[in-house]
């Protein structure tokens, strides 16, 4: 049986440390959330966080297989949600159990940057992973969505509560009660999308994203992703106190005299991490 998420290291281009680029690989059933994938999404983020080589995470979904004779090709998908038939038959404990401490939670709580590369569909649980990473680059073919409410459901990987913060109360509210799915441009506008840019440019303009990003300081990207995070759990007054003292603290370590020196030197930072 085929690995249901893949692993690829590839070497960042500043030096040392690799971008971690993740595949969900189920493409016959769109990449499907089904408890495998989440356990292997749960592994990998243990093994990202842990690992001081790895730089910046970037997840995405398989493409289609070729189809045997005579059948119609799968369409493209990055996750077309969690694995409805494990749904069947299924109450509120076993849930609540499967859904507590989840693969989306596990990203989501990643300390390092994280890239949701989107080509085809990103629906439910697939919107919801997208959600968690940091940034969300789609090719046009992209089609986001929370079809949730079709199954008598609601998003329950966080999405009633990321994805407000994406497109806005009001859209949020259209997109999680029609169930209706927006298409990449206006995911785009929507600003579910950082980037668009077609199928074929899709990997070369994730990973040079996943690049620049990489050849920054570790210690001090992750300072600024839990300080732009404080922004979603705290009123403006306390996330300006919390900038402060995270600020404050960065002029206590190397990577920010490497980097004054390097500008002012017209060189290139060799960072330290620390
Ligand atoms: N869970 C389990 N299986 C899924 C799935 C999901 N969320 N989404 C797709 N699949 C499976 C299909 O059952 C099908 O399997 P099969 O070929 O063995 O029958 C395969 O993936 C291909 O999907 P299919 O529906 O045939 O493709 P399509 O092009 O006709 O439609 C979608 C694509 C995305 C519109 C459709 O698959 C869909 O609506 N999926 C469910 C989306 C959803 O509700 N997600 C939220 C879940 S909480």
């Amino acid at each position: 049986m085929s690995e249901v998420v893949i692993i690829d290291e590839i070497p960042c281009e500043s030096g040392d440390g690799v971008i971690a680029k993740v595949t969900i690989n189920r493409p016959d059933k769109l990449n499907a959330l089904n408890q495998d994938v989440g356990s292997a999404l749960k592994e990998m983020c243990e093994w990202a966080e842990n690992n001081d080589s790895v730089r910046c995470v970037v997840i995405t979904g398989a493409g289609p297989n070729p189809p045997p004779e005579g059948k119609r090709a799968k369409p493209n998908a990055f996750v077309a949600g969690a694995d409805i038939t494990e749904f069947v038959g299924k109450g509120s404990e076993y849930i609540l159990e499967l859904f507590t401490d989840n693969a989306i939670e596990a990203i989501w709580n990643l300390s390092k940057p994280t890239i949701a590369m989107v080509d085809g569909f990103a629906l439910g649980g697939g919107c919801e992973v997208a959600c968690s990473c940091d940034i969300r680059i789609a090719s046009t073919r992209a089609i986001f969505g929370t079809p949730e409410i079709k199954l008598g459901l609601i998003p329950g990987y966080g999405g009633t509560q990321r994805l407000v913060n994406l497109v806005g109360y009001g859209k949020a509210m259209e997109m999680m009660m029609t169930g209706n799915n927006v298409g990449a441009e206006e995911a785009h506008r929507l600003g579910i999308a950082n980037q668009l840019c077609t199928p074929e440019e899709l990997l070369d303009t994730t990973m040079s994203l996943a690049q620049t990003i990489a050849g920054k300081s570790m210690h001090t990207l992750r300072v600024a992703k839990k300080t732009i995070r404080a922004a979603l759990d705290n009123s403006l007054t306390d996330g300006v106190k919390i900038e402060a003292l995270a600020f404050a603290n960065l002029f206590d370590t190397e990577d920010k005299e490497i980097g004054v020196k390097a500008f002012l030197d017209r060189s290139e930072p060799k960072w330290v991490h620390k």
